[in-house]
């Protein structure tokens, strides 16, 4: 396969019409036009990424100051690590998602690639500012900088950089498109045993600060799961020859290794120590996701007898869908940013 074409900064003789744009491999102008899009949905998700605007010092985290140390060992155990490997991945995807906008040819995608890459700029900073709220600074760089120490956090954050490295080595389409499917893992699996872990402090009336940044931090991943799993079915009408029975079949076992390694991260993380959650519960929730990511993909499932969300994890819905609900599950206000009618009251 020819290597993609790298998209062009200042292209006047790109193409205007929509019928002609293309995912890869297309000819851009790079012009922001809001009113001629190929792909329907992208102005849907704009505007729900615009509205799904958050500051994380806008949520106290005065009384997760006082639980910390009042957390048992496990629990601290496990707040620190899964913190650590949090960090770690929405600062590779800061980092990696202009990689990935430099090949893509859809001017309305490079806008979303754009808002998201700040949101997870934002998402970097906020556990920054849980960090140094609830911990001095010298345990804030140990949580930091644990993969340093921690040789199984290492390895899981190897496996990532690696998946992500070889689409910096190798620009096929095919490259392009793994990296693609890494990215739904990461969006749509990697976070969720973390999540899981801050809800069950939650609920368990323990560091709700920390619960609510995440619920935050989890609705923006939503709408990254939902850019990216377009962005494959789009893919999948515009590039045919990377959607082979024997290609859906990399694909789908890299899912398989993405939850087995979330599966065995939690189960080290977490453990059975912590109250409320079990390594059962981890592995049929992670097992879960990744069937319902394969689905949502047009993919066979690759655990039979987990299509269903397991009954003791139905509480993650509850935190987790944050635009289901009206009202913010602690502050009692709407979770979406929707500022015009405060500007209107200030003048
Ligand atoms: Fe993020
Ligand atoms: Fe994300």
């Amino acid at each position: 396969m020819e290597p993609l074409k790298k998209r062009p900064l200042f292209n006047p003789d790109g193409e205007i019409d929509v019928r002609e744009r293309r995912m890869i491999n297309g000819n851009t102008t790079n012009l922001n036009d809001f009113n001629n899009m190929k792909y329907k949905w992208v102005s849907d998700w704009y505007r729900q990424a615009m509205n799904n605007f958050w500051i994380p010092e806008e949520i106290n985290l005065s009384r997760d100051r006082k639980d910390y140390p009042l957390l048992s060992a496990s629990e601290r155990r496990a707040y620190d690590k899964i913190l650590s490997f949090l960090v770690f991945l929405d600062s590779i995807q800061t980092a990696n998602l202009p990689a990935i906008g430099e090949y893509v040819t859809a001017n309305e995608i490079n806008l979303c690639l754009s808002i998201q890459t700040f949101q997870e700029a934002v998402h970097s900073q906020s556990y920054s500012y849980m960090l140094d709220t609830i911990c001095e600074p010298q345990t804030r760089n140990e949580v930091l900088y644990q993969w340093k120490n921690d040789s199984k956090l290492l390895a899981r954050n190897t496996f990532i950089g690696n998946l992500y490295n070889e689409f910096q080595k190798d620009k096929s389409p095919f490259a392009f498109m793994k990296t693609v499917v890494a990215n739904v893992i990461l969006e749509g699996v990697y976070f969720y045993s973390g999540f899981m872990f801050f809800y069950n402090l939650g609920r368990n009336h323990k560091m709700t600060g920390s619960s609510q940044e995440i619920r935050y931090i989890n609705r923006d991943e939503n709408t990254h799961l939902w850019l990216f799993c377009n962005i494959v079915r789009e893919l999948e009408k515009e590039e045919p020859e990377l959607f082979t029975a024997e290609r859906v079949e990399i694909y789908r076992s890299m899912i398989k290794e993405g939850c087995e390694q979330e599966i065995a991260w939690g189960c080290y993380a977490i453990g059975d120590e912590v109250p409320g959650l079990t390594k059962e519960m981890i592995t049929d929730y992670i097992k879960y996701l990744g069937n319902l990511r394969c689905a949502s993909l047009g993919w066979e499932s690759i655990y039979e007898g987990h299509d269903r969300e397991p009954e003791n994890m139905a509480w993650v819905g509850q935190y987790s869908n944050a635009n289901m609900i009206k009202t913010d599950f602690f502050e009692a206000r709407s979770t979406a940013y929707a500022k015009s009618s405060a500007l209107i009251d200030d003048l």
